[in-house]
């Protein structure tokens, strides 16, 4: 049997706040069983979590203000967004970062403030760019020259003038996986201060009567488990922004994107928001002190650190292959059509079996998910207790990118998402598809 004291210290910075081993030997969050869950809804099944949402942003909110009273906090609607969702982060004051159309129909679903909404994106289209400026959102970040273009065309037609942060491109290497760096010369997000297009971009948008260029902002990438790159991108973009301020951009907002790692294994080290706050926060000051600038108001995207640890997906054991000397799979019944991480960028995740919480580890495991492709691993080497068909498996810090990454890869349904509410009740927020969902857009 595993100790109960060290396996409770062990899943309180991984699992949602308020996990606990109940009698049963189950884990329950908030008083709610997650085997009664799985058996009320099935599986898989995505459990979000309010009270460590709420205190997440409390966190976020209270940590960089201590350093800096003028900090507002966007949630990245791409970590994973609906209305009960937005709804949440609007009771908590956040701001919203959004990338889409679809993105701001949700928002726009449950009256989101449009000033505290921020539209980012590459490549956004004319409608898009149109159904945001008839909301009257905040800011748009704007990301490239084609943008400028389009974004100008449709204020004049409309005949408004929109505040908007320019996305800069500062060079820094935040050593997240390849696929998720985005500070980098070599990529498709933002004007690169190295080759002169940022300096261009604003002398573009200082020339048009219907942009106001407020600030800056840039994005390096995620998770970024250190503090460094942050300090080096702010000091690389600080350089450059001082050097505008003669061509007279106004120069009140600052942003330095997202990017705060969390916790996905034992092992993982992730600084604490506070840590974030303070390097981030010191690092403006300085570099304005240095170049005789104000400091802006301090704008902090933050997606994955929100909802991923307040986020479990949980999934049940069907057939397993055990192939002598060489691996055995236990299959679930989810997989890459929830959960592309793995598959994508080799993402590793912790398991836990849900309803023997207590049993000692005695096999390692590859954790298969149920879709056509040999890619489709969950959990690559997992070590656990002996498995049977009918348990359950609970993956931690599942809230981020998982659902919001979800495809109908096999026509596979995607799972039902639940909220535990803060009084120890859970409720859906999104129900399971049904074949009929599947087919519902097919015309014959
Ligand atoms: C521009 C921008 N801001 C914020 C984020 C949120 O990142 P994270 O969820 O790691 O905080 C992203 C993620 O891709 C992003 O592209």
């Amino acid at each position: 049997m595993k100790s109960l004291d060290h396996l409770k210290m062990e899943i309180t910075e991984l699992f949602p706040d308020g996990t606990s081993i109940n009698s049963k030997g189950h884990f329950e969050i908030g008083d709610v069983d997650l085997v009664d869950l799985a058996n009320q809804y099935g599986t898989p099944l995505y459990i979000y979590d309010e009270n460590t949402i709420k205190n997440i942003c409390y966190e976020f909110i209270h940590s960089f203000r201590k350093y800096w009273k003028d900090t507002h906090i966007l949630y990245a609607a791409k970590a994973f967004i609906n209305k009960p969702l937005a709804q949440l982060m609007m009771s908590e004051n956040l701001g919203l970062d959004i990338v889409s159309g679809g993105e701001l129909a949700v928002a726009q679903s449950v009256q989101f403030p449009p000033s505290s909404i921020y539209f980012h994106g590459n490549n956004k289209s004319k409608d898009e760019i149109s159904m945001a400026l008839d909301y009257k959102i905040g800011r748009f970040v704007v990301d490239n020259f084609a943008e400028i273009e389009l974004l100008t065309e449709l204020c004049q037609k409309k005949n408004v003038v929109q505040d908007v942060l320019l996305r800069l491109s500062p060079g820094i290497d935040a050593h997240t996986h390849v696929k998720t760096t985005t500070g980098i010369l070599d990529s498709k997000f933002g004007f690169s201060i190295v080759t002169g297009d940022a300096m261009d971009a604003v002398s573009s948008i200082l020339k048009s009567k219907n942009l106001n260029l407020i600030g800056f902002h840039c994005h390096l990438g995620s998770p970024i488990f250190e503090l460094e790159p942050y300090k080096l991108g702010i000091e690389s973009m600080m350089e450059f922004i001082s050097s505008t301020i003669t061509m007279g951009v106004d120069f009140k907002e600052f942003s330095p994107g997202g990017g705060f790692a969390i916790r996905y294994l034992k092992t993982d080290k992730p600084p604490q928001v506070e840590s974030y706050a303070k390097m981030i926060v010191e690092t403006i000051v300085k570099e304005c002190s240095k170049y005789d600038m104000s400091v802006p108001k301090i704008v902090i995207e933050s997606g994955r650190a929100i909802v991923g640890r307040a986020g479990v997906a949980l999934y049940r054991v069907g057939s397993t292959k055990d192939i002598p000397n060489v691996r055995k799979y236990v299959s679930l019944d989810g997989g890459m059509g929830d959960n592309i991480r793995p598959s994508l960028y080799g993402s590793k995740y912790q398991p836990y079996l849900v309803n023997r919480v207590a049993e000692s580890d005695s096999e390692k495991v590859t954790l298969s998910g149920k879709f056509c492709e040999s890619g489709d691993i969950l959990v690559e080497e997992a070590v656990l207790p002996q498995l049977h068909e009918g348990d359950l498996i609970a993956l931690p810090a599942s809230g981020a990118y998982s659902p919001a990454m979800a495809s109908n890869y096999n026509l596979n349904p995607k799972p039902p998402i639940v909220l535990i509410t803060k009084n120890g009740t859970s409720k859906l927020i999104r129900k399971g598809e049904t074949y009929e969902d599947l087919m519902s857009f097919d015309v014959l």
